[in-house]
């Protein structure tokens, strides 16, 4: 009979959905954070009997009886420990343990690597307050993580001696080449003295599911060291794509806090981002272990949680790593559970923000964070700029594309069918294009300025109702930048300008003010015009990444150091690229309305002969527009 080691028995409860199995033998229906359905032990006749897929287990109210998985098939399906023990790990494509000879050493090794980890922690946080920790006390404390924090981590250090722990640990008892197992000392490949991984480095222990240290990360204090952060190899016990640092602590946290303000699990990058949220006051932090996010990562999370939030760098190189993240999980995503995106401001990772701004500009940040569906359009927008027929004709069927990818039938059509909608609500560039050569074109010169979004809706119905987190498209922004940094040419292009219609709110808002303010006084210098538009600005967010745009700055007629002429010359040119894109995007709109994503072939030729008349009618095609693409401004 095989005997199945607690590591076995908790891999094979974290590879299994509760839920899942208990679903097939009982009609369950969610309910919040967990199943609901009728006791398969009684004869209720309204549901008491839940399934909790975070804590892995069954509680039936009506019988009193509750356990994990196993129990359940034990009780309900009358199978002995083994018997249910080996379905289910069949089920999860698991290898069942044999009783041989190595299986035992295996598992007698593994006892004695977390064995020489534990010892290895005492070690490293004695050491920390021992006269050699001095050094890195005061790292610490220069990087304001103070004794209670520290202690909470388990954070040690690693003395410079290249022996120090290797003395310690075999004094104890510890075989050397176990400790070379562990991952803890290192075996020269010339030969020679075993020595310590970790030397001069803060340590941070790496715990499991089962509070057990089993690795460490290990921080240098030098700058010129080759490894800033070090890790533990992989061991008998340690496997990074399958771990996050803080995991257990953070689900812990997350499952505290109150329901109604979400119970996300944060995912930054790295130990001290974990550290130092966890100071200021969010403990749901993880962090992976220098590794991408992996396949076993996002299980781990969605076992906590539904949808957890990954922090990024606002950079160009943090929305790469999001969109990796975002190509990982697309073939995995079930219902109920996705991943949100939060883009942190540029070059500071959440350890640096909390510290410069404070734990309220951390809690923005999560409350600005985006849904996977919408950053993977804006990624695809991005890409393939809406410019022309055929890159939009390519924008809709990639996206089609990648909706495919979607494993799960459900999920896949909800995406088809929010992709579809978003196409159409893309569409009111034209409604109000349209109005602004007919019944807008009598409106009076000035209309008092409205709320940004009162005007929307008043000019547009009520399809753009836009999140006001939608990213700004770079056409509309450069318009506006142009006027702001070029005031005169409102005088010169005043119909132009009180005809324009824009579909982001919060760059038509700021447009609104900079009409209001220029009607009443046109010879307005571009400072002057700043001044007031701060002062008077209900966003002054927009403002503000209007002008810090890096994109935008490196368009020259838009820049303050264009002349009047170039920047008209510039800004027509883009009024007419906007106008067009307007026309094709509600003409890609219609046709959208009538065939979703999942459309049958011979409605899709007629999406792209539409396309082709519209091309052939106005007589022009935008390819030669260079300058001007649908990148966005901000990411919130
Ligand atoms: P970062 O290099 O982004 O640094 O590493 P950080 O977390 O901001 O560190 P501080 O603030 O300078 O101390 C992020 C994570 O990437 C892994 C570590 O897990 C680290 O926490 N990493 C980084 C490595 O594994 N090796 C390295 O050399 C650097
Ligand atoms: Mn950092």
């Amino acid at each position: 009979m095989p005997r199945f080691s607690p590591d076995f028995l908790d891999e094979l409860r974290a590879r299994v959905r509760a839920s899942d199995v208990i679903g097939r033998y009982v009609k369950l229906q969610k309910q919040g954070r967990e199943w609901r359905g009728l006791s398969p032990f009684t004869n209720e006749k309204t549901p008491s009997f839940y399934v909790n897929d975070e804590k892995a287990r069954y509680f039936d109210f009506s019988s009193g009886k509750n356990g994990d998985i196993i129990g359940f098939l034990m009780d309900n399906q009358k199978l002995t420990f083994v018997e249910a023990v080996t379905r289910l790990a069949e089920s999860a494509g698991m290898e069942i343990p044999k009783d041989t000879p190595q299986e035992l050493a295996r598992e007698k090794q593994a006892k004695s690597v977390v064995e020489a980890c534990a010892a290895a922690a005492r070690f490293f946080s004695d050491s920390l307050q021992r006269i050699e920790g001095r050094k890195a006390r005061e790292y610490m404390e220069m990087r304001r993580v103070l004794p209670a924090l520290q202690t909470a981590f388990g954070i040690g250090y690693a003395p410079a001696n290249r022996t120090a722990l290797r003395d310690y640990l075999v004094n104890k008892g510890f075989l050397p080449e176990l400790l070379v197992e562990a991952g803890l000392l290192i075996q020269p490949e010339a030969g020679g003295a075993l020595f310590d991984r970790f030397r001069d480095r803060v340590m941070f222990p790496i715990l499991d599911t089962r509070n057990r240290v089993i690795a460490f990360g290990g921080r240098a204090l030098e700058k010129n060291v080759s490894a800033k952060y070090l890790n533990s190899p992989e061991t008998p016990v340690f496997h990074k794509g399958h771990m996050l640092y803080n995991y257990r602590k953070a689900r812990q946290v997350a499952a505290d806090l109150p329901k109604e303000t979400g119970q996300p699990l944060i995912v930054c990058e790295g130990y001290m981002d974990v550290i130092a949220l966890t100071g200021a006051g969010f403990g749901h932090v993880v962090a992976p272990l220098g590794t991408a996010l992996t396949e076993a990562h996002i299980e781990l999370l969605w076992r906590a949680c539904d949808e957890p939030i990954l922090c990024f760098d606002g950079d160009p190189a943090g929305r790469k790593a999001a969109y990796r993240s975002v190509d990982r999980v697309l073939p995995l995503l079930k219902p109920g559970k996705s991943l949100r995106f939060a883009f942190l401001p540029e070059g500071q990772d959440p350890d640096d923000l909390v510290n410069d701004k404070g734990a309220a500009a951390f809690q923005d940040v999560m409350a600005g964070a985006q849904p996977l569906a919408d950053v993977l359009w804006d990624r695809e927008r991005d890409v393939r700029p809406l410019t022309t027929p055929e890159r939009k004709a390519a924008f809709r069927s990639h996206l089609r594309e990648l909706v495919r990818g979607i494993a799960d039938k459900d999920v896949r059509a909800a995406y088809g069918s929010y992709f579809s909608e978003k196409l159409t609500a893309n569409a009111p560039h034209l409604t109000s294009f349209r109005k602004s050569h007919g019944e807008f074109a009598k409106r009076p010169r000035f209309q008092p300025p409205l709320q940004a979004s009162t005007a929307l809706k008043s000019r547009r119905g009520t399809r753009t109702a836009a999140s006001p987190n939608n990213a700004v498209s770079h056409r509309e922004a450069l318009l506006v930048l142009t006027l702001l940094n070029h005031p005169g040419l409102f005088e010169r292009r005043e119909q132009e300008i009180l005809d324009l219609s824009l579909s982001d709110p919060s760059v038509f808002g700021l447009l609104r003010q900079i009409i209001e303010r220029l009607t009443r006084d046109s010879s307005l210098d571009r400072e002057g015009l700043a001044r007031h538009i701060r002062q008077v600005a209900n966003d002054a967010g927009a403002l503000e990444l209007l002008l810090k745009n890096q994109q935008l700055k490196l368009t020259k007629f838009a820049s303050t150091t264009a002349t009047l002429d170039e920047a008209e010359k510039g800004w027509l040119n883009t009024l007419s690229i906007h106008l067009h894109h307007g026309r094709l995007l509600a003409e890609e709109a219609e046709a959208a309305e009538e065939a979703c994503l999942d459309e049958t072939s011979e409605k899709r030729w007629r999406v792209a002969h539409n396309h082709r008349q519209s091309v052939v009618a106005t007589g022009k095609d935008d390819t030669n527009d260079t300058a001007v693409s649908d990148t966005k401004v901000g990411n919130s």
